[in-house]
């Protein structure tokens, strides 16, 4: 596996963690239930990753559309971030992994936002495999922080309008320290992107499975893996003869 080769190697797997709720409901448990199930195989993967030579590795974790679910749900997905970062983060740190969120931290609750920023701090230094959070994250809604930063920019003086570039949106994104997904992964049989992404994820390779998250193990990894290695990236050249 050659590991500066976009074409065979995906350095930068995104996940949209999906079917949760299905999963548990299925068992009749509660949507809960899942989560919590969901949240074994986030840390199974991420122990995983670097072994496949994965150098970052970005999970869905809440949306910003998310918080139209009920307020039990919505709740219970809060604690369990929180138990997540408090149970995990000493881990995370000894084993070499950069943790960083993506998403509007405001709406958050004061505490959970206090524990991402602790962990931020804590892992900023490492060197294995960068993992990024997305939590209470939207596509659209970070399009449309980006825009309004580099309008009061331009409004400022700092940026001159007629030098905006592709570089330059991809600077005021969430992601701006990360390349751009090789290969999206959603889980549990749905086949959209649910705002995740959407600037980064244009030439992603996309892994639709039919596998609910709380299913997803490491074998299932390696399997998504191996069909994006049979794909054939062009980034818009023709194809090699
Ligand atoms: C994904 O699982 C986790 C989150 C969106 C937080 P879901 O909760 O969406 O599970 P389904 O899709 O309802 O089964
Ligand atoms: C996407 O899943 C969000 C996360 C995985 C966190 P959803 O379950 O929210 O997406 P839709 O509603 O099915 O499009
Ligand atoms: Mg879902």
């Amino acid at each position: 596996m050659q590991k500066t080769d976009p074409v065979t190697h995906a350095d930068h797997v995104a996940v949209i963690m999906d079917g949760n709720g299905r999963w548990a409901t299925a068992r009749g448990l509660e949507r809960l239930k899942g989560h919590v199930k969901g949240v074994d195989r986030v840390r199974e993967v991420v122990r995983a990753a670097p072994d496949y030579g994965i150098g970052y590795l970005t999970v869905f974790a809440f949306s910003t559309e998310n918080w139209k679910r009920s307020e039990r749900e919505v709740t219970g997905l809060m604690n369990l971030f929180k138990r997540y970062i408090r149970g995990e983060a000493a881990t995370l740190d000894e084993d070499n992994v950069r943790v960083r969120f993506i998403g509007d931290r405001r709406p958050l609750d004061r505490k959970l936002r206090s524990l991402m920023d602790e962990l931020e701090k804590l892992t900023e230094t490492n060197t294995g495999l960068k993992l990024t959070i997305a939590l209470n994250y939207g596509g659209r809604d970070e399009i449309t922080r980006a825009v309004g930063r580099i309008a009061k920019a331009a409004k400022m003086g700092m940026i001159d309008p007629a030098e905006v570039t592709e570089q330059m949106i991809g600077n005021f994104l969430d992601t701006s320290d990360l390349p751009d997904p090789d290969l999206i992964i959603r889980t549990s049989g749905e086949c959209r992107t649910s705002n995740f992404l959407p600037w980064q994820s244009c030439y992603a390779e996309y892994v639709f499975t039919e596998t609910a998250w709380p299913d997803f193990t490491v074998a299932e990894l390696v399997k998504t893996l191996n069909q994006f290695r049979a794909r054939d990236r062009r980034f818009g050249a023709a194809v090699a003869k």
